[in-house]
């Protein structure tokens, strides 16, 4: 576990950080990052996001210096029918993963879920061989519901998702 580790909403000068780990080995491929991509849209991104989306960095002092290593993202849908649920996103440095920061973010977006949003479905999709994220969202309670063939390019070939939700019915 990580010293020193901070988890904060998200700010418009984290944009570099969030552009700089969307783009890297280690995350890009797991996610629909591309090395491409400007800081711009990290930055259009911040500012667009509404009382709806909920976004989280983690972030760590390091040599006295702070570092955005990690965010999370939760977005409650706009649809009257559909408030109840949202669909979320995470990523984590590559120099940083395995060491809990994925877990800390984890907990923190599914007790404003739980607590505060009190939301009845959080959904997200995977690549069907992400082993890791799998296994940490399984720890959370997400179960897989079905599975997206072709469902986004990734290094020439045409990568398959599951599809994941995790519920919370009240009585
Ligand atoms: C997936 C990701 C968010 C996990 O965050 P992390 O900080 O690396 O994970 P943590 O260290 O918090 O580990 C949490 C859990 O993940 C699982 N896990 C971690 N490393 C694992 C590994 N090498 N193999 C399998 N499961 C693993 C375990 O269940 C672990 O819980 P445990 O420590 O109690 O056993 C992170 O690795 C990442 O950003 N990967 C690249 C981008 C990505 O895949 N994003 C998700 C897209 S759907």
């Amino acid at each position: 576990m990580i010293e020193n580790l901070t988890i904060r909403p998200i700010r418009v000068e984290d944009a570099a950080a969030i552009n700089a780990m969307r783009r890297m080995d280690g995350v890009r491929e797991n996610t629909l990052g591309l090395f491409s991509e400007r800081v711009d849209r990290s930055e259009q991104y911040i500012r667009g996001l509404t009382e709806n989306d909920f976004q989280l960095v983690a972030e760590i002092e390091e040599n006295g210096e702070k570092k955005v290593i990690g965010t999370v993202g939760l977005n409650v849908y706009r649809n009257p029918r559909m408030r109840h649920s949202a669909s979320m996103g995470i990523l984590v440095h590559a120099d940083y993963q395995g060491r809990g920061i994925g877990k800390a973010l984890m907990s923190k977006i599914l007790d404003l879920a739980d607590n505060w949003l009190m939301l009845v479905r959080v959904e997200l999709t995977v690549f069907t061989d992400n082993e890791r994220a799998i296994e940490l969202y399984k720890s959370f309670g997400f179960v897989t519901e079905g599975v997206k063939k072709y469902a986004a390019i990734r290094n020439g070939e045409y990568a398959d998702e599951y599809i994941m939700a995790r519920y919370r019915i009240r009585e």
